[in-house]
């Protein structure tokens, strides 16, 4: 609040014409903590997402085809929508994009078949949020790898749920054997404010030279001003390695709840503060439930109780929501 306030007091919008000095700051952080080495700033996630389909088409291949996964999620502008697997979502909007295809979630056989000399990218969710939390499996991020050393194709991370220590290491692909060519980061980076950012590498960093791409308020200064503090306690102060631990904790105990109710709760899974709890039937009843106690969480897929704390989260506050779950599920 006080390097927003004192931001606000300084300028709230420049031209974009200009780069200012909140901006370079943010910048140069979120390079140094992703290991990448070019980042173009959006407002949202879903701009992020539409700026990686420019940046493959401009460098990589006009006609190629872009796959990403069964139950994906990308966002809901109409490049994010036509990756995006949710059905519901987009019989209103087709036809979408041309040219993308989906690889069934952990499906090996799909993949080698679907990918080919034709392939331009591969959009990625290493934990699926939207679907269920739903973890990508090692064997599947190398066979990935093995068939873009073959391909060249473009290896896009989503990380904007699952980025910027959401679970419990800076990146969800940070917990397997790979190195993205693209980076797309949103939502908790700008600590509440509209922000977002594609990261990128290699031949992808040439995607975005001067006047190619552009936002008005992309990169805000107000909302930089966020990002860096949400940088600095996240990855200078070591906020991550809390959220390591305690999303060990946090699992464990659910996973406890989940033997004493196995009438109830089929399975836990997730990483650091990114958890899913399916439920054996629909969720909706539990997370009322909780709303009433003062716990919110949301029911995804039906019958998956997504808890996605925020990165400040104390033992005590998992404790809380220990004991409110617990009392919800005896009262079922
Ligand atoms: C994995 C993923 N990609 C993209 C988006 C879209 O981000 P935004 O809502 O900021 O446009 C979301 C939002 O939920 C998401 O979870």
């Amino acid at each position: 609040m006080e390097a927003i306030n004192d931001q606000i007091n300084r300028f709230s919008h420049v031209s974009n014409f200009f780069i200012t000095d909140v901006q370079l700051e943010f910048a140069e952080k979120l390079l140094k903590y992703s290991e990448m080495s070019k980042v173009f700033l959006t407002n949202s996630g879903t701009e992020a997402v539409e700026a990686a389909l420019k940046a493959v088409r401009r460098i990589k291949n006009l006609e190629g085809e872009i796959l990403s996964f069964t139950k994906s999620y990308h966002g809901r502008t109409y490049g994010a929508l036509s990756l995006t697997d949710r059905i519901e979502y987009k019989k209103e909007f087709e036809p979408l994009l041309p040219q993308i295809s989906k690889i069934t979630f952990n499906d090996e056989d799909d993949l080698i078949k679907k990918v080919n000399d034709n392939t331009a990218a591969i959009f990625m969710e290493f934990v699926q949020g939207e679907s269920g939390i739903n973890i990508i499996t090692d064997c599947f991020v190398d066979t990935i790898t093995r068939l873009k050393e073959k391909y060249d194709f473009a290896i896009i991370a989503d990380c904007i749920q699952s980025g910027i220590g959401r679970t419990g290491k800076p990146y969800a692909f940070n917990y397997f054997n790979i190195k993205p060519d693209i980076v797309l980061v949103a939502k908790s980076i700008g600590g509440g404010l509209p922000l977002g950012a594609i990261l990128t590498r290699g031949v992808y960093d040439e995607a975005f030279s001067y006047g190619v791409h552009g936002s008005t308020f992309g990169g805000n200064p107000v909302s930089c001003t966020a990002g860096i503090v949400v940088l600095d306690e996240v990855f200078g102060k070591g906020l991550v390695n809390s959220v390591a631990e305690l999303g060990e904790y946090f699992i464990s105990e659910l996973r406890e709840l989940s033997n004493k109710f196995p009438s109830i709760i089929n399975d836990v899974r997730g990483l650091g503060f990114m958890i899913g709890v399916e439920t054996t039937s629909d969720c909706d009843e539990i997370v009322n439930q909780l709303r009433e106690r003062k716990v919110l969480i949301n029911c995804t897929n039906q019958n998956v109780i997504r808890i996605l704390p925020p990165l400040i989260a104390t033992k005590n506050d998992i404790d809380f929501f220990l004991y409110n779950f617990h009392e919800v599920l005896k009262s079922l």
